[in-house]
């Protein structure tokens, strides 16, 4: 017998069906027996009279048992129907009754949205925490959106490729999380803070069209809006204009939301695009809340802060503001070679860049930038940022050496999907549209991460841990 969610029970009136789920409640009536059995659709009644064999074992019931039910699906009589369930009208008259596993008492209720819970006891009971309906929903949500991205990418002639997770450290602004390397102790892979040079070398080999669901890692203290590895739906592009990419993404956001958030407004249409002094100007932030009424939970003002300054002046050095991979651009709109450079080697702090950030209700939801491919630009802007020429060469030879076989023009964007779900679900951090996140203490309660590894695994590295003189690290 074929299993049925129980939305479909309506459907099988008179019907024999097989169920499996967990028990979600249990009222003894003496003769009768009756317990919701729970499945990822919903609820459905079943009932289980004394003359049935298995009568029994529904005596030993509690909820979040899990089984399998056969029965018959009987119209209640119309005073016992259930308005408030979708298969309210009917019940299940067991003839079958298997427990597959028994469950003891959870640590908290999961029947409610959770927010009032300690998190730090959600997070290490985090499978039982996402049996919730709002956690399961965000789950679902979250895999319809990735689907309707990847099938709207894949329509544009966007082609899905995996890069590598051990990998080499690539300047992103934050640390990197560092892998020893046993066949080379001493030596480290870095986890990826962003796809950003392979994408482009995807450039390089002419496939023109590039996307990736892609893990990113990076080593910084968690905020709400902020997790130590977190996704992205990584986009680059050749032969294009700032404008292609802007509207490729403005069309992709109206669409998905238009297709699975049909309640949400979408404030402005097109996105504006506002450069970066008139957002700090007008609003004192390069990720102003454009919306017209922050109360409501269905708006959104999504826009395009454009025109970036190239550098920013951190720690009395010049940093990139994006990355060094962003092409630079003099203010008064010059396009020579020669005004760049000269500008790199004694103005750099004037320049702007074709970097642009998409941002969402007060949020930074994605930010990108059209390449510099001319090696000499590139090694000027590492010079502005302090590398020396054995750096640049062991750092970006494998780049530099590769626009030297002929690099079509490209630029990409990078959307972070965690940002945008929690926006979108209405909910207050990123950590509830992730289903295992780290806390905001960058830890795993459930599986206990970070943590110690044996001694012969270092070993096995040549790492030692260092001591202090007290045995403390
Ligand atoms: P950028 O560093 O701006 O660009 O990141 C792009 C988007 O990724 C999201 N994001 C994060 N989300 C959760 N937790 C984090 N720690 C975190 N860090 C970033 C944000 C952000 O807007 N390689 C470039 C993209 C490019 O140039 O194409 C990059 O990673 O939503």
């Amino acid at each position: 017998m074929k299993k049925i969610f129980n939305i479909e029970v309506n459907n099988f009136l008179d019907k024999e069906v097989e169920l499996f789920g967990f028990v979600s409640s249990i009222r003894d009536h003496g003769k009768l027996f009756f317990f919701d059995l729970k499945d990822r659709s919903g609820i459905v009644q079943c009932v289980i009279s004394n003359d049935n064999k298995f009568f029994y074992l529904s005596k030993d019931l509690k909820p979040y048992y899990v089984l399998r039910v056969k029965g018959k699906v009987n119209l209640r009589p119309a005073h016992l129907e259930n308005k408030n369930l979708e298969t309210g009208k009917v019940e299940v008259a067991v003839e079958e009754l298997e427990i597959l596993s028994q469950a003891k008492t959870l640590p908290f209720e999961v029947e409610t949205d959770g927010y009032e819970i300690d998190e730090a006891l959600r997070m290490k009971y985090r499978y039982l925490d996402l049996r919730r309906k709002r956690l399961q929903d965000n789950l679902r949500k979250r895999h319809e959106f990735l689907l309707f991205i990847r099938n709207f990418l894949d329509a544009h002639g966007f082609i899905e490729v995996e890069t590598p997770i051990l990998t080499k450290s690539t300047p992103e602004g934050a640390r990197d999380y560092l892998v020893p390397s046993r066949i080379y102790p001493g030596s480290f892979y870095a986890l990826p803070q962003s796809p950003q040079q392979y994408k482009q070398l995807l450039m390089v080999t002419g496939l023109e069209r590039y996307f990736q669901v892609a893990r990113c890692f990076r080593d910084e203290d968690p905020r709400g809006d902020r997790q130590p590895e977190f996704t992205q739906i990584d986009i680059e592009m050749s032969y294009i204009e700032r404008e292609d990419i802007l509207n490729l993404i403005e069309k992709m956001f109206v669409e998905v939301v238009e297709s699975l958030y049909p309640e949400k407004k979408i404030s402005y249409k097109p996105f504006p695009r506002i450069s970066y002094d008139e957002a700090i100007n007008l609003y004192g932030s390069d990720k102003p809340d454009l919306r017209k009424d922050p109360n409501n939970p269905d708006e959104l003002a999504f826009l395009f802060v454009i025109d970036f300054p190239m550098f920013e002046v951190k720690d009395n050095k010049l940093e990139t503001m994006h990355h060094p991979f962003t092409q630079p651009k003099l203010p008064d709109g010059k396009k020579d070679k020669e005004s760049l450079i000269e500008a790199l080697s004694f103005s750099p702090e004037i320049l702007l860049s074709e970097q642009y950030d998409l941002v969402l209700n007060g949020y930074e939801i994605g930010g990108g930038s059209l390449r510099t491919t001319d090696p000499d630009v590139l090694i000027k802007v590492f010079n502005v940022l302090g590398y020396k020429s054995n750096e640049i060469e062991n750092k970006f030879s494998h780049l530099l050496e590769a626009f030297s076989y002929g690099v079509p023009p490209h630029g990409g964007i990078a959307p972070g999907v965690d940002r945008i779900l929690m926006i979108l679900e209405n909910e207050p951090n990123i950590r509830e549209v992730i289903a295992f996140p780290k806390t905001g203490e960058g830890r795993d309660y459930m599986m206990n991460s970070p943590s110690e590894v044996l001694k012969e695994q270092l070993d096995e590295l040549k790492i030692e841990i260092k001591k202090n003189k007290k045995g403390h690290i």
